[in-house]
């Protein structure tokens, strides 16, 4: 397949260009523009991140899980693109010399394409903005320091790429129309979609994914619709997109989504791919769950849409068909007791070991109705049946969320794996409960509002 981007500001035309070689792959082997790292290779430790522009601005994204064909009408900047024609440093450079920001120096390159795109953007959130950049030895603190002094300097006019006009790449539909059509005559086909599902597939597991059709190119499944009571999100629509939606009508689910993988993983994950992997310690399904969403479906021109707990069938079985996409959810605007809880063993970018995300309607202090939705208790994300039994016409008190959470023990029988053991997942799933209501009594339950 044919791609064209800006690499470093010079126009890159790959007529044949493999379709899984990962950038960070071809930055290295083919380009010898080594100063982008490898780490890990699967999105945790943002050794690999690079500046990429698109129409809708500048991302830092992990090199080691983005396909080339993911570049088509883009422009990167590698750690080598930052410096100016004249070799001078870009401003969050500077700053890392001055403020000893680099020790070994292996995670810098990573730390640099981070701080300069969020330079770029005006961000100075930087403990959000560099959580997915991992360093051994210096220390976060003067790497902090440097981009904290670098935010004074205007952003150099070289870094400034506007994304290239490009024709359509075939392995790249331009709406849901195409993507329809493609997948309807290719129904064993792979769908990517931001990747950092897919690319571990590749990276870890060297699999053969067969024909493939990109997403990215869909603008039509990036949009949020407001309809009213409802948000219809599109499939393609990122976190970091989602984010700021979230914040205004749910902060509950935005502050889990502020956690969800890094600055880096959130630039590229959508919605739609979280949940058609099916995953049962996916962050979104059980705040979707417990929302009531309904998922939207797509195959051919055919469509149907389900409550969004019945698409999760069984562990890695989902409702959908073969040739069969997901094109959208939807989800009402107003739930203002929805809580989510993530535990994970480590706070920023990682995986939930359990997730818990719970709405509760009273009615004159009485559980008229109530959602109660867990990820890793199961082999699916699932609905807590029995707990939520137990809750329906009682009083809204710490009496009945003990019987709800002893209920919970007939609704699960949780695995032990390398996140948790199954005794720590069911204590901490009846504490989330408790959690809950100490929530909605207004008492701090957060580890960032509690005081020593
Ligand atoms: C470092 C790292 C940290 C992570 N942290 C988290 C986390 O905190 N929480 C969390 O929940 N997940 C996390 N993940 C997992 C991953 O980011 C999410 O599952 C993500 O939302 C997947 O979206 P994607 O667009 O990248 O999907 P892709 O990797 O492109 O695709 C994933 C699957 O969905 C399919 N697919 C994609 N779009 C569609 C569609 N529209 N219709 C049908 N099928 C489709 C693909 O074929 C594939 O089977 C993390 C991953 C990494 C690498
Ligand atoms: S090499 Fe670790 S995130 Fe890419
Ligand atoms: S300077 Fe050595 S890992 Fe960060």
């Amino acid at each position: 397949m044919s791609i064209k981007f800006l690499l470093n500001g010079e126009t890159v035309e790959l007529p044949e260009a493999n379709p899984t070689v990962t950038l960070l792959d071809w930055l290295r082997e083919t380009r010898m523009l080594s100063g982008t790292k490898e780490g890990c290779n699967e999105g945790d430790c943002g050794a690999c991140t690079v500046m990429v522009t698109d129409d809708g601005g500048a991302k830092a994204l992990n090199a080691c899980i983005l396909f080339l064909p993911q570049l088509h009408g883009k422009a990167v900047r590698t750690v080598e693109g930052l410096s100016g024609p004249d070799g001078e440093m870009h401003p969050v450079q500077e700053a890392m010399v001055a403020h000893h920001g680099s020790q070994c120096g292996f995670c810098t390159p990573g730390f640099i394409g981070s701080m300069a795109v969020a330079h770029r953007n005006g961000r100075v959130d930087f403990d959000d903005a560099l959580a997915g950049n991992l360093c051994r030895c210096t220390g976060y603190a003067p790497i902090i320091r440097a981009a904290e002094a670098a935010a004074e300097h205007p952003v150099p006019t070289w870094v400034q790429d506007v994304a290239p006009a490009v024709p359509a790449s075939a392995l790249s539909p331009e709406s849901g129309d195409e993507l329809a059509a493609w997948y309807q005559a290719n129904p064993d086909g792979t769908l990517i979609a931001g990747a950092t599902d897919v690319g571990l597939w590749v990276t870890k597991q060297l699999r053969d994914l067969g024909p493939i059709a990109f997403l990215h190119r869909c603008k039509d499944l990036q949009q949020i619709k407001d309809q009213g009571d409802h948000l219809r999100i599109g499939a393609g629509v990122s976190m970091a997109q989602l984010h700021p939606i979230l914040k205004e009508y749910h902060p509950s689910y935005a502050e889990m989504v502020r956690r969800y993988g890094s600055e880096q993983v959130r630039q590229a994950a959508t919605i739609g791919g979280n949940i058609a992997n099916g995953s049962p310690i996916g962050d979104n399904p059980p705040a979707l769950i417990a929302l009531g969403a309904r998922l939207h479906l797509r195959k051919g021109v055919t469509r149907r849409e389900m409550a969004i707990e019945d698409f999760f069938v069984a562990y890695g079985k989902q409702d959908r068909a073969a040739g069969e996409f997901v094109e959208a959810v939807t989800i009402t605007k107003s739930a203002p007791d929805l809580r989510c809880y993530k535990l994970s063993k480590r706070f920023d970018q990682d995986i939930s070991a359990l997730c818990g995300c719970f709405s509760v309607t009273l009615d004159n202090g009485v559980i008229a109705s109530v959602r109660l939705a867990f990820g890793g208790m199961a082999g699916t994300p699932k609905r807590a049946a029995k707990a939520e039994e137990a809750l329906v016409g009682q009083v809204w008190n710490e009496a009945s969320m003990d019987a709800a959470a002893k209920a919970l023990a007939q609704d699960f029988t949780p695995l032990s794996d390398m996140r948790a053991s199954a005794e720590y997942r069911m204590k901490t799933a009846q504490n989330m409960l408790h959690r809950y209501f100490a929530d909605l009594s207004g008492a701090p339950v957060s580890v960032l509002e509690v005081q020593p």
